[in-house]
């Protein structure tokens, strides 16, 4: 997910520019950029690293005059965060310059395509090949050729196009990537969301998907993807800017919580072509796959509940054994691995120390390493032999929750190319398996929508000081990271624990202030769960059930009930976490805690 922004008006656009991507930081922020116009004179500056970066180089704007501009803040999905890499991109004849929010799911193609043509790339990213098609395409009339250019792209994308041909006037389009327009008197604006425009303007446009727009400043024109104008409705914004900036959530984690569905389809949609896993740029070496002997699993934290909940569907689809390990033990144990045991590294920062370290460890022995990682050109990232980049764009809430379901969706897909490449799944189970993976997505929406009852019943658990999180198999790898949400943002004690072991010695701490939040999606174990309920309920507990709607023997023994949508139990974790992610939220509100900003805690943990 990256930022971008864009003024014409009748002041200078690179101190607007610059003030737009400090808002739209948390959008992205390992590279920046803004391309300037000043009469036929076309200025663009970039750089990696922060925004603060950027404005010491133009210095604050005053190094680059003119009064129509565009600007990007990135968080990189392909190219790491360079210079080079950093929107905008320009044209070879200098006359462009493009800004973008998205991924080009066919930039390779277009790439090899405009090379074969001529054209000069300078980065590694997808977008670079969106400047060189406005140029191809660009005979004097800007509106054919954004709808031909356009026309070329698949995927998603937000754009900002100047030229210096035209340089008091602004094209932007847009395709499944937000896109607002603020109107100003003198001065109009666009931006990737509210944020960055909230301070000058507080009347804009949504632009809806395949429409593109001119931008002057006294006048918008918005189109239709054949070029024909069309009327927008104007909204009045009525937020303030912290508002704006959580989206008009509470909080970053509420709002990161009801961005899982589009993170999780970010993940999967670019790595399922023609009904098949294509797994980006990864290339095992060929029989890798089909002759490793077992996988071992390492991270921290949530990542590690993310590798404690994959197991189950690696080890089924694959045939092989899958041991899961805290990379602060695996570094100084004596977990045995050599070059035929590929190592799983999960990590959302990507520059968690203990799995840095337990990674270093295992490449030691020769084992080959596969990063699930969302940060582009981080540590972990750069150390690995392979790659797997979870698209979830900047978690900014220390609790991390499209995080951990963004590695369950590379997981999963992982899982299943590893299954079809060790040949362990028929075509048909593939085939039905994928379009699981497919639904994934709408399955975490349906949960979304399920949980009204949160708020309600966050009310009546708030109060303890103590609870038990409880499953079997699958239910019990959802558990462990439904209680870390507890623990972490609600500072209540909370225990996951395999169900079956309550008998053998923590039930004694079972009565009626410890309440038990129960995971009953694994079809196949309800009966054995459900015994469970009766004996905690027996001394005093109060059960609160997570299942799907129609187990309904578990509703009639339970006390409260969380209904998720029914789903294949090795993916279940990824639907059972949605509430149990809300319950977390919403007794920790009822706490009145510090919901994005935990005590004791940090997003990164990069010190051991
Ligand atoms: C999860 O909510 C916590 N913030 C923490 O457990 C986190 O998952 C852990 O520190 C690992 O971080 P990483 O994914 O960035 O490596």
């Amino acid at each position: 997910m990256c930022g971008i922004v864009g003024y014409t008006g009748m002041q200078d656009a690179a101190p607007i520019l610059l003030e737009g991507l400090k808002k739209l930081e948390y959008r992205g922020y390992d590279s920046a950029g803004i391309a300037v116009t000043d009469g036929g004179k076309l200025s663009v500056t970039k750089v990696s690293g922060r925004i603060a970066g950027l404005c010491e180089k133009v210095s604050n704007g005053n190094a680059c005059p003119g009064l129509t501009g565009i600007g990007h803040t990135r968080w990189a999905t392909h190219g790491a965060p360079t210079d080079t890499n950093a929107h905008p991109h320009r044209s070879n004849d200098g006359k462009f310059a493009v800004v973008h929010n998205g991924i080009i799911e066919n930039y390779a193609v277009l790439r090899q395509e405009l090379i074969e043509r001529g054209y000069k790339f300078e980065s590694e990213t997808d977008t670079e090949v969106v400047v060189h098609l406005i140029e191809m395409y660009y005979s004097g009339d800007m509106k054919k050729a954004i709808i031909k250019t356009v026309s070329r792209l698949r995927g998603s994308y937000a754009l900002g196009v100047v030229c210096t041909d035209c340089p008091d006037k602004i094209y932007v389009a847009r395709e499944q990537s937000p896109l607002i327009l603020g109107l100003g008197i003198g001065e109009n604006y666009f931006a990737s969301d509210i944020t960055a425009l909230i301070a000058y303007s507080r009347n804009v446009i949504y632009m809806d998907d395949g429409e593109f727009a001119e931008i002057s400043k006294d006048e918008i024109n918005v189109f239709n993807p054949q070029g024909k104008t069309i009327q927008k409705e104007i909204s009045h914004i009525n937020w303030d800017v912290s508002a704006a900036e959580k989206g008009g959530f509470d909080h970053f984690m509420l709002k990161e919580i009801i961005e899982q569905p589009n993170a999780v389809t970010a993940t999967i949609a670019p790595r399922i072509k023609n009904g098949h896993i294509e797994l980006d740029d990864i290339q095992f070496e060929e029989g890798y796959l089909e002759n490793i002997s077992k996988i071992i699993i390492t991270a921290c934290g949530s990542a590690y509940y993310a590798g404690c909940a994959a197991r189950y569907a690696i080890e089924q689809l694959t045939g092989l054994p899958v041991q899961t390990e805290l990379a602060s033990e695996l570094r100084y144990g004596n977990a045995f691995y050599d070059e035929k045991t590929l190592i799983i590294i999960i990590s959302q920062s990507g520059e968690t120390a203990d799995t840095i370290a337990a990674m270093k460890e295992c490449k030691k022995r020769g084992s080959k390493t596969l990063a699930i990682v969302n940060v582009v050109g981080s540590a972990i990232a750069k150390l690995a032999d392979y790659t797997l980049y979870t698209w979830a764009g900047p978690e900014i809430a220390v609790a991390t929750t499209k995080g951990y379901t963004t590695q369950l969706a590379a997981l999963f897909l992982f899982a299943l190319y590893a299954a079809q490449k060790r040949n362990t799944v028929s075509q048909s189970k593939y085939s039905l398996l994928l379009s699981t993976i497919k639904s994934l997505p709408g399955k975490i929406q349906e949960a979304l929508d399920m949980s009204q009852s949160i708020p309600k019943l966050a009310k009546k658990y708030c109060k303890t000081d103590s609870m038990f999180f409880i499953g079997r198999n699958t239910d019990y790898a959802a558990s462990l990271e439904g209680a870390l949400k507890m623990k972490e943002i609600s500072y209540i004690h909370a225990e996951a624990y395999a169900a079956g072991e309550l008998k053998h010695g923590t039930i004694a701490l079972i009565d009626e202030h410890k309440p038990v939040i129960a995971l009953c999606c694994n079809q196949t174990l309800l009966e054995k769960t459900m015994s469970n309920i009766i004996e905690v309920q027996a001394r005093g507990a109060d059960v609160l059930a997570v299942t799907s709607a129609d187990n309904q023997q578990i509703v009639s023994i339970s006390d409260d009930v969380l209904f998720v949508p029914k789903i294949d139990t090795v993916f279940s974790a990824i639907v059972e976490i949605i509430p149990l992610q809300l319950m977390a939220y919403y007794v920790a509100k009822e706490n009145g805690c510090d919901i994005d900003k935990p005590k004791n805690l940090a997003k990164s943990v990069t010190v051991e």
